[in-house]
């Protein structure tokens, strides 16, 4: 993508080119809808499927259910991030952190199949929610990117430490999975401030805060 200067004005990100859009499309299509690959080893590999009550069952499976939407919606804000964000260096950052999101999305997806639970039907609509959110985070500013960014990493370590306060003891598979999710997006926060992060205004980290509670409650129903 290449820039442009208005008078007067901050720059702007050109408006994507076609090629970018239809590659940006493909990506939310295979997000949605094919099965995602791990580039790493599961955390679980090797790992026995522990032996749950139907209850335990459904409750590990539905946490990972809303950890796969969670990865689906980490997917389409790098995608929104990384069409409008102004220095190489951070779309590169972006993209290397994009790799391991997808292999979250891979280790998610299997240990829904292998609990027998199903992909939330709202991940569409969370998709494009994200994928707006992210893109125009970029045409913010890279110091604003990288701080969303950097925010929506940390909510979601916290939020992977409250679901292994609840996760069942004997699912270790998804447990492992979760602790290696876990530091994987400390990391991703870390790079962010790295890149030059700015500390968000708490009332846009508190809306945040307000938008996942509401995507977690819903997609561990639906
Ligand atoms: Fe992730
Ligand atoms: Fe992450």
């Amino acid at each position: 993508m290449n820039f442009r200067r208005t008078a007067g004005l901050p720059r702007l990100p050109s408006p994507p080119s076609v090629e970018e859009l239809i590659v940006g499309f493909d990506r939310g299509l295979r997000t949605l809808f094919a099965r995602a690959t791990s580039s790493r080893p599961y955390p679980d590999a090797d790992m026995p499927e522990p032996d749950l009550t139907p209850e335990q069952r459904r409750h590990a499976a539905a946490l990972m259910r809303v950890n796969h939407t969670g990865e689906v919606c980490a997917q389409a804000l790098y995608q929104g991030q990384m069409l409008t964000a102004r220095a190489p260096e951070v779309r590169r950052a972006l993209a290397r952190a994009a790799v391991e999101e997808t292999d979250h999305l891979a280790w998610t997806e299997q240990r829904i199949e292998a609990l027998g639970g199903r992909k939330s039907v709202l991940n569409p609509l969370f998709y494009f929610g994200s994928f707006a959110m992210g893109a125009l985070s970029g045409i913010a500013g890279d110091r604003w990117n990288m701080g969303f960014l950097a925010e929506t990493e940390r909510q979601v370590e916290g939020h992977l430490t409250s679901h292994l306060d609840t996760l069942p003891d004997a699912d270790v598979r998804s447990r492992a999975v979760v602790e290696k999710m876990r530091a994987d997006e400390a990391a991703h926060a870390r790079t962010a401030v790295d890149h030059g992060g700015a500390p968000l205004p708490a009332p846009i980290a508190g809306a945040m805060r307000a938008v996942a509670k509401v995507m977690t409650t819903a997609t561990y129903r639906w």
